[in-house]
């Protein structure tokens, strides 16, 4: 994520995740959870605008305000959420930001919706780095990534991944990173059911249910053997070996997630997941075309909202 000067306006395009793999290693003493989760951040955006109202008088800077334009999101979330959680966080992570750099928040953000809310595609995480990266910008503090990323995680475990650069192996809350470099570009079918699911909520359900020794055993070598698939070029093996642990605490909660698994289990993908905490899931494609095609097949089927997206390279 790269912050743009425009004018005295600063913009940036905020990119969606999607975790290609996510193991929850057990509990914490903190109630969060260990993660071991690969994200690849994808060319699907939200674009956050930070602008001066006030034409560049000191004298009469506004208090930060933020709008929300969400209306491609509107027809398919819960209307209560529709922007809420990205609304907070940005707010929020602004203003975390100017208590510890001791500066006053000013000027106004406007935030253009386009990742599905409650679909664990980070949007409302990737929009909270990107008021970071702004107001760092605007308000002249001049923070490192690294400065930045110490206060994005008290906000949310996963804005650190999109502080940092390309696709990552997430561990602790999800904010140690281990940069990744040899994915090969990767094609993908998405699908946002109509109902949201809460990571919360999610995380909740999985601590209910009976985890088998087997299962809360650390997987370390799994996230390698999925990379090893990737790096050499094999991608059908990769869609084997792609894992989410919290898949099975998703589906309690929604009949969505079997129904998506199983129409993107026919349509010929290298293999089919959810991402994060849900309620999206995606396919890994063969190829642009083929995500195309499959995406137009899967728009009248009554199953959400269908997209195709890449990961950033
Ligand atoms: O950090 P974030 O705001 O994304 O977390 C939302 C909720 O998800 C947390 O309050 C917690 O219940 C759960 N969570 C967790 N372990 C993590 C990340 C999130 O238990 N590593």
């Amino acid at each position: 994520m790269v912050p743009l000067r425009v004018g005295s306006a600063w913009e940036v395009n905020a990119p969606a995740k999607l975790n290609l793999y996510l193991d929850v290693l057990g509990p914490r003493a903190d109630g969060f959870h260990d993660l071991e989760t690969l994200m690849v951040p994808v060319q699907t955006y939200d674009q956050l605008r930070w602008s001066d109202p006030s034409g560049g008088s000191a004298l009469s800077r506004s208090p930060l305000s933020l709008r929300v334009h969400a209306s491609l999101n509107r027809d398919l979330l819960p209307k209560a959420n529709l922007g809420s959680d990205a609304e907070n966080l940005v707010v929020r992570a602004a203003k975390r930001l100017a208590e510890v750099a001791g500066v006053d928040p000013w000027g106004s953000f406007d935030l253009f919706k386009r990742i599905p809310v409650q679909s664990g595609m980070g949007g409302g995480s990737s929009d909270a780095a990107a008021a970071l990266l702004l107001a760092n910008e605007a308000w002249g503090i001049g923070y490192s990534r690294e400065r930045l990323s110490t206060i994005a995680v008290e906000l949310g475990s996963d804005i650190p991944f999109f502080l940092s650069h390309g696709a990552a192996i997430c561990r602790g809350r999800g904010e140690r990173l281990e940069p990744v470099s040899r994915l090969p570009k990767l094609h993908f079918v998405v699908v946002q059911p109509p109902a949201g699911l809460s990571t919360a909520h999610v995380f909740g359900q999985w601590k209910q249910q009976k985890i088998s020794a087997e299962e809360s055993q650390p997987n370390r070598a799994g996230v390698k053997d999925l990379l090893e698939s990737f790096s050499r070029g094999r991608l059908a093996e990769a869609g084997t070996r792609m894992m989410n642990r919290l898949e099975s605490a998703a589906a309690a909660l929604t009949p969505w997630i079997e129904r998506l698994r199983l129409a993107l289990s026919r349509c010929g993908a290298y293999g089919q997941l959810m991402t994060g905490s849900g309620s999206a899931c995606f396919a890994l494609m063969r190829s642009a075309s083929h995500a195309r095609s499959v995406a137009g097949q899967f728009s009248g089927m009554g199953l959400g909202r269908v997209c195709i997206t890449s990961s950033c390279v």
